[in-house]
């Protein structure tokens, strides 16, 4: 998908050159290695302003997109105590995360694979494939922030009750 020009978007608090250099474009699918590298160097080189800008809302968690290209897109996500996402894959978009405040468990499965969890505390960074299903929660006692990006950008995520109902050959992988 081609964006038009008035689609294409950075946050205001980050119009800023170094982040402008870090989403310039370089191919239409960014590896989850590339991926992983965009958000620890955003968390890192814009982490007072990060902090800064994230808030903490409930019942329904708060996000904020922070940067959407052709090839990308970026969140800053927060997680109060107890807050989490349903189980979901990317709908065939790779994906990264850096945990920016506080301590994250994900709980993931790619298709036909074992389910397998990981506490991914401050400071963690992690890059995925395209067929990752995970669940994302805060089971610690402090608020968590997290940056996210994702390639494409724009791909609807799919839910599932169960990581376990996640099918071995996902709708994403036969279209
Ligand atoms: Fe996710």
């Amino acid at each position: 998908m081609t964006l038009a020009l008035a689609e294409k978007a950075v946050h205001p608090r980050f119009d800023h050159p170094d982040l402008h250099s870090l989403i310039a474009p370089r191919d239409p699918l960014w590896t989850p290695r590339e991926l992983n590298e965009l958000t620890s160097a955003v968390a890192t080189d814009f982490r007072t302003r990060l902090v800064d800008v994230v808030r903490f809302a409930s019942p329904q968690r708060w996000w904020t997109r922070l940067a959407l290209t052709d090839e990308i897109e970026l969140w800053l996500l927060s997680w109060l105590p107890g807050q989490g996402t349903a189980p979901h894959d990317h709908g065939g978009a790779a994906g990264a995360f850096t945990v920016l405040l506080g301590d994250l468990t994900e709980t993931y499965r790619y298709p036909a694979g074992p389910i397998r969890q990981h506490r991914r505390p401050l400071g963690a960074s992690i890059g995925f494939g395209q067929g990752r299903a995970h669940i994302v929660e805060n089971r610690g006692p402090a608020k968590a922030a997290s940056v996210h990006a994702y390639s494409p950008p724009l791909v609807p995520t799919h839910e599932y009750a169960n990581l376990s109902d996640v099918p071995d050959t996902p709708s994403w992988l036969t279209r």
